[in-house]
């Protein structure tokens, strides 16, 4: 959703990265683009991985309408060296195409509609060089992972740097008709006394339905991953994760 506060309120973005570090889709995504000569980064946030990926040499580019997040990609080691975009990923024509085009950290789960998807399909196939590839994750329906988002089990710490530790929570409500989750995430600081939340959405879609919507924007999978360590998807599998080309 393009107005989670999640993303748009500069106090909430300033827990994003305590909060997501360089995790395994870092890591394959980086190796996939090795002989990439141009990427694109859909929902980049706060552009850990385009500014890891930018060399100088390779033409990368992040995309994300969240201007709180862009602030911190511009301000990052190698974020002088990615063109940043402020646009959301349905609409956005860059004029450029793209050996590789990925969207990580579920990025794809804030579109809650078909038409919201099969609009971001249509920009990655607008974007694609001819031979280009693209890859994203899911969270498998399946697997149920929403009922983990709930006080008793998501609670945690985030140690912050001004604030020091942060009680951190979850709780969550899931609609079997249109399989979104909505979610809340809050921030207790000891230290000023304030709670932060944030209350978020994201749908999780099952493959069959994805590979429908993938063939009719023009694209096709050659492989389905069930997590980032590059295991072939399988019914129980975390993720669901195609890397796919034009079709
Ligand atoms: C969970 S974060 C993932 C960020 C990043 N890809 C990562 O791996 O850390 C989801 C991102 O999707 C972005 N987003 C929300 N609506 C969007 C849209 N319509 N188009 C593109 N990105 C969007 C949010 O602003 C946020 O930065």
């Amino acid at each position: 959703m393009s107005d989670d506060p999640l993303y748009r309120d500069p106090e909430l973005v300033d827990f994003y990265d305590l909060e997501n570090g360089v995790w395994d889709d870092f890591g394959f995504c980086i190796e996939l683009a090795r002989d990439a000569r141009s990427l694109l980064d859909l929902g980049c946030g706060t552009g850990q991985l385009a500014a890891m990926s930018a060399d100088g040499q390779r033409r990368v580019a992040g995309v994300d309408p969240a201007a709180a997040m862009l602030e911190v990609a511009r301000k990052r080691d190698g974020g002088d060296k990615v063109r940043w975009v402020e646009a959301p990923a349905e609409t956005v024509r860059l004029g450029e195409k793209f050996d590789l085009i990925m969207l990580t950290g579920h990025a794809f789960q804030v579109f809650l509609t078909d038409e919201a998807i099969s609009a971001v399909l249509t920009t990655i196939a607008a974007h694609l060089e001819p031979e280009g590839r693209f890859i994203f994750d899911t969270r498998n329906p399946l697997c149920q992972e929403w009922r983990e988002w709930v006080p008793d089990t998501s609670q945690r710490i985030v140690p912050h740097p001004v604030y020091g530790d942060v009680k951190a929570w979850n709780d969550v409500a899931f609609d079997d008709a249109t399989a979104i989750a909505t979610y809340q995430t809050f921030y207790e600081i000891a230290a000023t006394g304030k709670t932060l939340s944030a209350s978020s959405q994201i749908r999780f879609m099952g493959k069959p339905r994805l590979e429908a919507l993938l063939a009719e924007a023009g694209l096709r999978a050659d492989r389905w991953l069930g997590d980032w360590k590059g295991e072939p998807f399988h019914e129980q599998a975390k993720e669901i994760i195609p890397i796919g080309r034009l079709g």
